[in-house]
């Protein structure tokens, strides 16, 4: 039985990674190092506070915990001011459509992300109205793989955590799923989210009925 599905934010719903790696990428070039891609990767599902530190780490540097905060909280201001401009066409396809279609078969809704700009891409996206909840990286203290995020998000809606099906895009996210005991659908690549339930390339075409088929036999 389904009472519950979970979305995670990032490269779930919207695609704020090419966001992050710019202002990262910023943030590295005034400390005089390079940031690539493939270190971006590293950052997908990590909080903002663990992302510098991995950030960091890639550029040998070391700083005292005010100039820590300093540098988080700037690179947070260019990274609001891409996600202040983005709209609605940039949610992922699909699903909007999958969100609706669980409504409307009175499964709930909520949102488990570890972004403390979570409520902002939502209203940009315009689709706040389409979670029961949201539990995001203001309402939380442990980072994923700690499932704090979606057993909370399971509290709050009055679902069994076994009735929660959680989609998520990063291996952390995955595990921290795993660790809540929900399902979890993996959005990307099989060989990344090996510990997932299922794993699916996103949404376009999927629907619960294919969910439903695809959950039965795990
Ligand atoms: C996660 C992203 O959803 O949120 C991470 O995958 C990001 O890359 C984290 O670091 C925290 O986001 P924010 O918006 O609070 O800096
Ligand atoms: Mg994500």
């Amino acid at each position: 039985m389904i009472g519950a599905c979970i979305f995670d934010l990032d490269g779930v719903v919207v695609d704020t990674a090419k966001y992050h790696f710019i202002a990262w990428k910023a943030l590295a070039k005034e400390l005089g190092f390079d940031f690539t891609l493939e270190d971006n990767e590293r950052l997908k599902g990590v909080s903002r506070t663990q992302s510098l530190e991995i950030l960091l780490e890639i550029g040998g540097k070391q700083f005292p915990e005010h100039e820590k905060l300093a540098m988080a909280k700037k690179k947070n201001t260019l990274y609001v001011s891409f996600i202040e401009k983005m709209t609605p066409d940039e949610t992922l396809p699909g699903v909007e459509k999958f969100l609706r279609e669980l409504r409307s078969n009175g499964i709930k809704t909520a949102l488990g992300s570890a972004s403390k700009n979570a409520p902002m891409i939502l209203e940009r996206i315009r689709l706040t109205e389409l979670f029961d909840i949201i539990v995001d990286g203001n309402s939380i203290t442990e980072a994923k793989p700690n499932p704090e995020v979606f057993l909370k998000g399971a509290e709050r809606l009055g679902v069994l955590p076994e009735n929660c099906v959680v989609f998520e895009d990063a291996i952390a996210g995955v595990e921290a799923a795993r660790n809540a005991k929900m399902l979890c659908v993996g959005i990307g690549e099989p060989e990344t989210l090996g510990l997932a339930n299922l794993v699916i390339p996103g949404f376009e075409g999927f629907t619960l009925e294919q969910l439903f088929v695809e959950l039965r036999t795990v």
